[in-house]
């Protein structure tokens, strides 16, 4: 394991998911949790280590993110470097690595070689590569202890070049061997993962049994300041720990960052650390210039999503408005045109019908900007 001090083990959650996953009657799940609240983190040093280390499962992982790495070409060298007999520690190291831009799939010179560029997208190999993904998945199937992949920042297939052939291909191959193959896809946009999940015509639709990452609680601060006590030989008071964990909505980023701060300046106050950590954030996360790129109807809005208004839409959401603006609130469709403008953007999510701003981090930084920026 990379970090194995400062990874708090999400015990009861990855016994359960493991268990569903490779015994329950549905062969895939979909995780969402929002972003920055450890998912990958999940993903990799909870569910996976799991399934490997202890338990002897194959496990793959590929994330769907870096969006100039081709996802069909990327998929097939996951499953290829699957079949590869390796520990899991080295996997993970690899996995966090960039991947290579070109792969030999295949026995070295034999016939049955193939090359491949991930940087190219390859639209008219689509139909071939993905019979070479289905027969590497054929290999890697295995119903005594199924393979599991971890398929990370899935909603970004759906807008990839050839995303709806590869999923419809990718169900495919999974539906044919449901007791071989168990996957977990995650997303941190509910609607990116509606769209693949939830659309009655996509090719994944309902393939996926829905899961959210529980957040953490007091027991990972806890962890935490046991391990900061170990590393830096200091001991922090827990309640403080804790109203900082609460003000950044249980953040594990943060939350580590700050404690980096106070490790390296021993004479820090809490408090100013804490101030301090919340600006470098801002900073690293550029959350100032996504402000100043939004026209001042879609920063009022967003602030309105931040607070959790109840009707954004409705009188409340409009009486904010004017407060906020000083101008008259637009009508309901207005506003919620101005919504979806900052949805296209990535920054508000729908949950439970709900709109939200996607990023916790960012919601906790537009509360605290005095109103008169808007
Ligand atoms: N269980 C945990 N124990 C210790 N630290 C954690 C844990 N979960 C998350 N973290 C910390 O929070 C950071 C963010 O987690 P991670 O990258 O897994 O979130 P994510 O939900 O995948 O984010 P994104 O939406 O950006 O993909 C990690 O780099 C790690 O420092
Ligand atoms: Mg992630």
């Amino acid at each position: 394991m990379i970090r194995p001090d400062w990874h708090y083990p999400r015990k009861p959650f990855t016994h359960d998911t493991f268990v569903a996953l490779t015994r329950g009657p549905v062969p895939a799940m979909s995780l969402f949790g929002p972003r920055r609240t450890g998912k990958t983190e999940f993903l990799l040093h909870d569910l996976g280590h799991h399934a490997a280390a202890h338990y002897g499962h194959r496990v793959l992982y590929a994330s769907f993110w870096q969006t100039s790495v081709a996802p069909l070409s990327l998929l097939i060298y996951a499953v290829s470097e699957a079949l590869r007999p390796r520990s899991y520690a080295d996997r993970v190291a690899d996995w966090l690595r960039h991947p290579p831009i070109k792969v030999r799939i295949g026995s070295e010179k034999g016939p049955g070689a193939v090359e491949l560029d991930l940087s190219d997208p390859r639209e008219a190999q689509l139909g071939q590569d993905l019979l070479l993904l289905d027969d590497l998945l054929g290999q890697l199937a295995n119903p005594e202890k199924p393979a599991i992949l971890l398929l990370d920042e899935v909603q970004e297939l759906a807008t990839a070049p050839g995303g709806t052939e590869i999923m419809a291909g990718l169900r495919t191959a999974l539906d044919r061997r449901r007791d071989g193959l168990r996957t977990v896809f995650t997303g941190s946009s509910q609607i990116g993962l509606n769209r693949i999940f939830s659309t009655r015509d996509a090719p994944l639709y309902r393939f996926a049994a829905p899961l959210t990452l529980p957040p953490l609680g007091p027991d990972f601060v806890t962890h935490q300041l046991a391990v900061f006590h170990r590393v830096f030989q200091r001991r922090l008071d827990p309640a403080t720990a804790l109203a900082f964990f609460d003000r950044f909505a249980g953040n594990p980023m943060v939350f580590q960052r700050w404690l980096m701060t106070l490790g390296q300046y021993r004479d820090l106050p809490e408090d100013k650390a804490a101030d301090q950590t919340a600006d470098a954030l801002a900073h690293d996360l550029d959350f100032d210039r996504t402000w100043l790129d939004l026209q001042p109807h879609h920063r009022a809005m967003a602030r309105i999503l931040a607070e959790r208004a109840h009707d954004p839409f409705g009188a409340t959401g409009a009486a904010r408005y004017e407060t906020l603006t000083g101008q008259p609130a637009p009508i309901p469709q207005t506003r919620q045109s101005h919504v979806r403008t900052l949805a296209r953007r990535g920054l508000a999510d729908q949950w439970d019908r709900e709109w939200r701003l996607t990023d916790p981090l960012f919601e906790a930084w537009v509360l605290d900007r005095p109103e008169a920026e808007i």
